[in-house]
């Protein structure tokens, strides 16, 4: 067990960014948990995510975010993979939990529009006419505050192995310990 060193990686960054397909092989790499907040989130709330914006709205869907939020940051050798929103909130990713390393997947808004539209509906912030618009938008609102994150890595011409791969060296470099923890 890694009781002192490296227990969390937290992936931050715009939809469409590659959170959960990096977070996925991230944490099969390292055989640790992988977590996603929207999941964990759906899970508390016995509704996906479209449908608690519909009927709830998004202000009672982020104070669930920030719940639940909470308390995954407290769990043991786990990939966390947040919602778009939850890392564009100034002040979180600068107090973190220790024990926690935290990673900016970097995305443009055209590619986060061409990503997120096989999966049509899934997202209420973009599911629009002005999408592109929107989405650049919201990225130059969010960009300065996901770069709080400790590293950045661009995901815009990379595979998910690839991103994986670069995430991973950075995490051996940097805490060799979970090698042998
Ligand atoms: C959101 C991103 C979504 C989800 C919700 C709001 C955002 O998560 O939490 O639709 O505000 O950017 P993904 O980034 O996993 O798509």
């Amino acid at each position: 067990m890694t009781a002192d060193g490296l227990n969390r990686v937290l992936l931050v960054g715009f939809m469409g960014s590659g959170k959960t397909s990096v977070g996925r092989t991230l944490a099969d790499r390292l055989g640790w948990r992988f977590i996603d907040f929207d999941n964990a989130i759906e899970k508390a709330a016995g509704a996906s995510i479209p449908e608690l914006f519909e009927k709830r709205g998004e202000q009672y869907f982020r104070s669930l975010e920030a719940t639940v939020s909470e308390r995954l940051l407290s769990e043991m050798r786990v990939v966390l993979g947040s919602g778009g929103g939850w890392g564009s909130v100034p002040g979180r990713l600068t107090a973190l939990p220790s024990g926690t390393d935290s990673f900016w997947l970097r995305v443009s808004a055209p590619t986060a529009i061409s990503r997120t539209a096989e999966e049509p509906g899934a997202r209420p912030l973009l599911d629009r006419d002005d999408a592109l618009r929107e989405a650049s938008r919201l990225l130059a609102m969010r960009d300065p505050i996901y770069g709080q994150a400790r590293w950045a890595v661009d995901t815009e011409h990379s595979s998910v192995e690839d991103v994986t791969s670069r995430i991973l060296d950075i995490l051996l470099r940097e805490h060799p310990e979970i090698l042998t923890s």
